[in-house]
């Protein structure tokens, strides 16, 4: 009831976690694995080891989460060789690497490398990590993002989709799309976090991270809307064969269908994962069947894309 398919590969769930959401280590890869996720994807991931920024670099709040980690990963490397073990051990679920390379070459690099690793189903090029001092979110620079699209596919041509920044202007809507458009993508993940909020305690007087004098990317509640709007833009503006994948302030079933509705192939959990942990899988999808066999439907694609607007 639940399955859908992301760049040609099969999930038996169309939820899984977002990149970032307990996903650094191998034995968070194992929990997600172990899950009723419907698709382990790892931490955005650099050449070599990252530590990250400093702590405190993650706070969650009632209704969401502030966040500056600044890429801490263990390198490509223990990703392309966790690939190998996940399939052995899980191999009808499709197991995802998302690259974050502090360059256009280091991507390359990393591409270049993961190209030879036939276990990983697709990469998801994050072009949208808010956290990196002195560096701009990629997907924010149109020409950037052509020039990096352009060097990626002149040497990589498996499976890859990239994950978005959010945006909230019609006109770059329109641009981004007609960018993206040109390329071979499977996917596109809308949305990362919203870059540099500010969550404050004023008790204390201080902001509760400490990277960027406290600013950092937001999720949970605050920014649901923001991406149920990307999901649905992105849906109407790309070509059909590029899927779009919901990310944004998901914690329920209904928040799962609203994704879907808005034309979402699948859904990823930040967030509430890392409050709630792997368990949350089950129980969403648990609440999305619920959801779908009260309104009749039988299948994700009976109602993906199909928000009624009031004419
Ligand atoms: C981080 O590691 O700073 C979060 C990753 C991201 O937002 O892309």
């Amino acid at each position: 009831m639940l399955q859908t398919i992301i760049a040609g590969h099969h999930l038996p769930v169309c939820l899984y976690n977002a990149s970032g959401a307990m996903c650094t280590t191998k034995s968070d890869l194992g929990l997600l694995a172990d899950s009723h996720a419907g698709a382990v994807l790892t931490k955005s991931c650099t050449l070599a080891y990252r530590n990250g920024n400093p702590k405190p670099r993650y706070h969650e709040t009632a209704i969401g989460s502030i966040n500056s980690m600044g890429i801490p990963n263990l390198g490509y490397e223990v990703y392309a060789q966790t690939a190998l073990e996940h399939h052995q051990k899980y191999p009808p679920k499709p197991y995802f690497v998302s690259v974050s390379g502090m360059s256009i070459n280091e991507n390359l690099e990393i591409l270049a490398k993961l190209n030879q690793t036939e276990q990983i189903a697709a990469i998801e090029l994050n072009l949208s990590c808010p956290n990196l001092p002195g560096k701009p979110q990629v997907a924010y620079d149109f020409p950037q993002t052509e020039r990096m699209l352009d060097a990626v596919f002149d040497v990589y041509q498996k499976p890859l989709g990239i994950k978005l920044p959010p945006y909230f202007d019609l006109v770059h809507f329109e641009q981004i799309a007609t960018i993206l458009n040109q390329y071979p993508l499977h996917f596109v993940t809308c949305v990362n976090s919203i870059g540099n909020g500010l969550v404050i305690d004023w008790q204390t007087e201080t902001s509760v991270i400490k990277p960027k004098g406290g600013l950092g990317g937001i999720g949970g509640d605050y920014i649901k809307p923001t991406a149920l709007a990307n999901v649905r833009v992105f849906s109407q503006l790309l070509r059909p064969s590029i899927a779009v994948i919901g990310c944004g302030g998901v914690k329920s079933g209904s928040d799962a269908f609203e994704h879907i509705l808005c034309g979402a192939t699948a859904v990823q959990i930040g967030t509430q994962l890392m409050k709630e942990g792997t368990d949350c899988f089950a129980r969403i999808a648990t609440e999305l069947q619920q959801i779908m066999q009260q309104k009749g439907y039988t299948n994700i694609n009976d109602f993906k894309g199909k928000l009624k607007t009031i004419e």
